[in-house]
């Protein structure tokens, strides 16, 4: 599997630290010491679904190909305004593909997963081009009175083509069930046979912020060794660490534990803030468009996120 095409879409309102400090007890300086986050993006009055399908439209222009050569989507989405349908069956319908569909939620790790899938399912020779879409706006799931949360999230959509070809080399996958650190429950339809409390649907999303640090650095850390270790290279072969985007000085622990310069690992956190599953695809499609991607370079992803979901995969830049 290689990747032929990249593409990303962002809501248009940018909103700022300081815009933010004017809603919550908070500031630029904070915010830009303890994440690395500027601004971000958020949904306002556009649809989110139309800036999904504008990342894959992108991505497939990028790639040459058109909907209807695609076999397959893959769409990794924490929430969206639809329980069901699922948001790659609205998806196909904007972009006029006609192919199955199919939504995975891995939270942040998503992308990682999705290109494994379809790895998988370009390998089992039934398919030859598969459209993966990560669009998330986690700004939805934020209780917007809490400061150690609100202030983390972006909105947007990263989008890339996958193909028959040579690009993957090895992904180590992994969920260790821990559903207390970073949840969020939605408000169900009651009936009249359930006895449980009524809980207020709009609580938002609960994280502990300190204990998903600590386990992002230490399976980030633990997956790529486990990639590094399987293909028989070492960190110093890899050209490019395409990192979750999460905290940029998650980023840095991570670069120090592997003992590599900072200029391996790309970041645009300043710009998005945390997008969940799409950021990774977002800072590829921005290398990508910047041309700063060479055939040959190796490219180690890694996510991790709610569950706790982590990943990561080794894949060698072909387009
Ligand atoms: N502005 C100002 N002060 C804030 C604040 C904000 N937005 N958010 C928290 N604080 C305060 C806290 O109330 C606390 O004050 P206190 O010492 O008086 O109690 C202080 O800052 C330190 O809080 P703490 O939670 O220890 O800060 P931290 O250095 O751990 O940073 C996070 C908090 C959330 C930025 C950090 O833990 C983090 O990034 N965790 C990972 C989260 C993540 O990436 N989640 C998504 C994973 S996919």
């Amino acid at each position: 599997m290689k990747i032929i095409g990249t593409g990303s879409s962002h809501p248009s309102l940018a909103v700022t630290n300081d815009k933010i400090a004017q809603i919550i007890d908070t500031s630029d300086e904070w915010i830009w010491r303890r994440t690395g986050i500027k601004q971000r993006y958020v949904v306002s009055d556009e649809r989110f679904e139309d800036i999904a399908a504008d990342a894959a439209f992108k991505a497939m222009e990028n790639s040459g190909l058109s909907s209807s050569d695609i076999d397959f989507i893959i769409c990794s989405n924490t929430l969206n305004e639809y329980t069901t349908p699922s948001l790659s069956a609205i998806i196909q319908g904007i972009i006029g593909a006609s192919c199955p569909c199919v939504d995975i939620n891995v939270a942040c790790a998503g992308f990682v997963y999705a290109l494994d899938a379809a790895n998988a399912y370009l390998q089992i020779g039934k398919m030859h081009n598969i459209l993966i879409i990560c669009a998330e706006e986690p700004t939805r799931m934020m209780n917007w009175k809490d400061r150690s949360t609100c202030i983390l999230f972006g909105d947007g959509a990263g989008a890339v083509v996958v193909s028959d070809g040579e690009g993957f080399e090895a992904s180590d996958l992994s969920t260790s069930s821990c559903t207390e650190m970073l949840y969020q429950k939605r408000g169900l339809c009651s009936t009249p046979f359930l006895k449980q409390k009524e809980e207020s649907p709009d609580a938002g999303a609960v994280m502990d912020g300190r204990e998903v640090y600590k386990r992002a650095v230490k399976y980030s850390a633990r997956d790529i060794k486990n990639v590094l270790m399987e293909t028989g290279i070492t960190a110093d072969d890899v050209t490019w660490f395409v990192l979750h985007q999460a905290n940029k000085r998650i980023i840095e622990t991570i670069a120090r534990y592997l003992k590599q310069p900072m200029s391996k690992f790309p970041t645009d956190i300043e710009r998005y803030g945390n997008t969940s599953s799409a950021s990774i695809p977002i800072l590829l499609d921005d290398l990508n468009r910047n041309g700063l991607l060479k055939r040959g370079d190796r490219i180690m992803f890694s996510a991790f996120g709610a569950g706790f979901c982590s990943g990561a995969c080794l894949m060698v830049w072909n387009k």
